[in-house]
């Protein structure tokens, strides 16, 4: 295993991936797009971050890896750490025991929208899949707005919008960029690494006149399995096989679509659609794509894992989430689990697990506010999530890949054991790190508490991360003042002095 080390000094720099709008964003040593972490599995990764931004503080966080006794490097702003401040840096460094296709993006207060946001690729030299395909190639698909962040967020949560009304992207990109052709020798296999960086839509992802074999999801091989059509809702990765044909007779478009319904008024003059092309010969047309209603999406609770892990057949601590969104006293509209909004605190949930001793088992220490859930090591946690909102929302668990043992339609309601007990589950459910709940329904999840950590359990949408719908999981409190106290290095700490910039609101992504 090698010892990988990036610099990164995150900076503002002038960009207009959609032809219609320049802005600052935020790149990484003078460039935008930023660039892709690739590494494998064995390696330790060292990221030395530096925040040249000068008016904003940063974090990055490493979307999907375990991060298995390294808590402090898990990144998100208020629960691992505390901001990174103009002019501060901060080393992240751990080791990535796992392969796939993952992520980084900052995780304070909303921010990778404006850009800090990039593939984490971990190849794998043992991957049952190696022979299959000939090169790799990533496609990133995102949302992109026009506005800063801090001030579509300013808006939202607001007494201006108390329907919360989220704001609608201005754009779909691919790579981060509108014009993306990918060159294709014929007769060859390539595994395409599929990742949704975006904010908030959802994306359909077709390939014309090409077949996918799903071989991958969030980091977790899959048996190979078709499908024409993806549904990839903002952080989940999907890895497929497609072989390209044997002639040079056309190229072919391939299409990244956002889901509509998820936006609250479709603008007039929306494209929702971003386009590449599969090219085969430089001099011939790039056709434009078809129609959306070709194609079914794939059902993604179908697929099983390579490794054919059975489900927990026994729970050991259930906890029952039910969230909704609603208006607060100041007219606003935030998201709750169980009723209660979460507020980012102003000491990052880590520290206060390694400052308390024994305290540190007992959930009243971490406020009423954080949305807190203990767990005891080794124990088999189930965690049931009712939607009492129309929307869809796409949930992610750091530090895990959970068992999706159930999930219901849409307007199910709350999950009820006595309708679908727990023996009409799948014996060798999916594993994944980001779910997709259906409107009004619910989902069942279930993972050992294994990993000792502060890991947040949240809502991937961007608006609703700022708006509360975020509970932390403290897992093994004891294991880990065991594995950190002592441990955190001074300039994790020398940060948390500075304060952070601008000031910080409700937010915690
Ligand atoms: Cu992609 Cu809380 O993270």
């Amino acid at each position: 295993a090698d010892v990988v080390v990036y610099d990164f000094d995150v900076s503002w720099v002038y960009a207009n991936p959609d032809g219609l709008a320049n802005r600052p964003v935020m790149g990484i040593n003078g460039k935008w797009p930023v660039p892709p972490i690739v590494v494998t599995k064995g390696d330790q990764v060292v990221v030395n971050l530096k925040n040249s931004l000068g008016n904003e503080s940063t974090s990055l966080h490493f979307h999907g890896l375990y991060q298995n006794g390294t808590n402090h490097m898990d990144g998100p702003v208020g629960v691992t750490q505390c901001t990174v401040p103009p002019g501060n840096s901060f080393t992240y460094n751990f080791t990535v025991d796992q392969p796939g296709t993952y992520w980084y993006h900052s995780h304070n207060k909303g921010q990778y929208p404006d850009g800090l946001r990039g593939p984490f690729i971990v190849n794998d030299p043992e991957s049952p899949h190696k022979n299959l395909y000939d090169e790799e190639i990533v496609l990133t698909f995102s949302d992109w707005y026009h506005d800063f962040m801090n001030e579509l967020l300013a808006g939202f949560i607001s007494i201006s919008n108390p329907s919360g009304a989220e704001p609608v992207p201005d754009s779909s990109l691919v790579n981060e960029t509108r014009d993306l052709s990918v060159k294709i020798e014929p007769g060859k296999t390539y595994l395409f690494r599929i990742i949704n960086m975006g904010a908030f839509a959802a994306q359909y992802v077709w390939f014309e006149d090409h077949s996918m074999s799903i071989v991958e999801v969030d980091g977790i091989y899959t048996e190979p399995t078709d499908a024409d059509m993806l549904y990839i809702a903002a952080a989940q990765r999907y890895s497929v096989l497609i072989t390209a044909k044997n002639s040079t007779d056309a190229n072919f478009a391939f299409v990244g679509s956002m889901d509509q319904d998820l936006f609250d008024v479709v603008p007039d003059g929306l494209n929702p659609n971003v386009t590449g092309w599969l090219v085969y010969d430089d001099n011939m047309d790039l056709p434009e794509p078809k129609e959306i209603a070709e194609f079914e999406p794939f059902d993604d609770f179908t697929l099983v894992p390579d490794d054919q892990e059975g489900i927990y057949d026994h729970v050991d601590h259930s906890v029952e989430l039910t969230m909704k969104m609603d208006n607060l006293d100041d007219g606003a509209n935030y998201a709750f689990f169980n009723d209660v909004t979460y507020v980012s605190p102003k000491v990052p949930t880590l520290y206060t697990v390694l400052s308390t001793g024994p305290n540190a088992t007992n959930p009243a220490i971490y406020g009423s506010n954080t949305n807190q859930i203990v767990l005891a090591a080794g124990e088999v946690v189930e965690i049931i999530l009712n939607n009492d909102d129309p929307g869809k929302h796409p949930f992610h668990l750091h530090g895990h890949a959970f068992q999706v043992v159930y999930r219901s339609d849409e307007e199910a309601g709350a999950y009820d054991a006595s309708v679908t007990p727990s023996s009409s589950f799948p014996s060798t459910p999916m594993r994944r790190d980001t779910l997709l709940v259906h409107p009004n329904g619910n989902i069942v999840i279930r993972f050992r508490a294994d990993n000792p950590g502060v890991w947040l359990f949240h809502c991937h949408i961007e608006w609703h991360v700022a708006s509360g719908l975020v509970a932390t999981v403290i897992e093994d409190p004891l294991g880990l003042q065991k594995q950190l106290n002592g441990n955190i290095p001074a300039d994790h700490l020398a940060n948390c002095a500075a304060g952070s910039v601008p000031t910080a609101g409700n937010a915690a992504g």
